[in-house]
């Protein structure tokens, strides 16, 4: 794949020349090599996960994951910034993206101060908007002014209202394949892709050529997402689209009722621990 393919991003010649070779080195690995992505909302998970990923968002779903909030509606842009602050803290080398939150960019002049705010304030390298067709001129006004943008299509959290997976009608398969090509040609870097039946994510994969990542959206993406919190079992909730690679609230537990047990013998602090 040429860069010539690769949409508006790369007719800007002042994007950063740091950022330019990160988000080309992510897009060359479409076909050759699986991307990796978590999720971070703090810094002392960042800098474990860098070493493993070439994304590390800062998803707005810390609104449910962290903060209990019943839809990433409810996520602010502060919340957004000051996580954000943290996760950059420890990462080195990873793309760093973050979402834009729900109503922060409902038009391309709100879009654009949020955008910069954030690009500014937590010195990311992207940010991810949800939504095809309808934020197309938005895309593109931060795209012009030098703001890299990760797409993202299928379910949209933000917005959707019954939370099933997407690609069973034909005219929803439609629009998410017109959705990615348009988002394509607005100059996105990549697009995630939540929640979409196997067949419709290759189809996808195979119809453009900026990576797509997928989640719950098989492994014909070009590279996958999970939150960590799942991945390692800290959540509660069970998703069939996660695999917990670890037990991590049983350790958890582990520690805790060991260090309760010290403390009630006495045992915690001891001399090492004392000054
Ligand atoms: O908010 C988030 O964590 C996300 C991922 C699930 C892709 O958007």
């Amino acid at each position: 794949m040429s860069p010539k393919n690769l949409g508006l991003l790369w007719k800007i010649p002042a994007l950063g020349k740091s950022m330019k070779k990160k988000i080309l080195n992510l897009i060359k690995k479409k076909n050759n090599t699986k991307i990796v992505s978590l999720t971070a909302y703090s810094k002392n998970v960042s800098s474990i996960i860098d070493n493993y990923c070439d994304i590390v968002l800062v998803g707005d779903s810390l609104g449910s994951v962290l903060y209990n909030y019943k839809s990433t509606r409810e996520v602010s842009l502060n919340s957004m910034i000051e996580h954000s602050k943290s996760v950059r803290m420890g990462v080195k080398k990873s793309l760093m993206v973050v979402d834009m939150p729900h109503n922060t960019y409902r038009n391309s002049k709100e879009a654009l101060k949020n955008a910069k705010k954030i690009m500014f304030k937590t010195k990311c390298d992207a940010v991810k908007l949800e939504g095809g067709k309808k934020i197309y001129q938005i895309i593109k006004t931060l795209i012009k002014n030098k703001i890299p943008v990760m797409g993202h299509l299928g379910l949209l959290p933000q917005s959707d209202k019954t939370f099933k997976f997407k690609g069973k009608k034909k005219s929803e398969r439609d629009k998410i394949l017109n959705d990615a090509k348009l988002l394509e040609n607005a100059g996105v870097f990549s697009i995630v892709l939540e929640c979409v039946e196997t067949s419709l994510a290759k189809l996808v994969t195979q119809n453009i050529n900026v990576p797509t990542i997928g989640i719950g959206a098989s492994k014909y993406c070009d590279g996958q997402i999970l939150v960590f919190d799942d991945l390692i079992g800290l959540n509660q909730m069970n998703y069939r689209f996660v695999k917990k690679y670890a037990n991590i609230r049983n350790e958890i537990s582990k520690a805790v009722s060991n260090y309760s047990k010290e403390v009630k013998k006495n045992k915690f602090p001891n001399k090492k621990n004392s000054y």
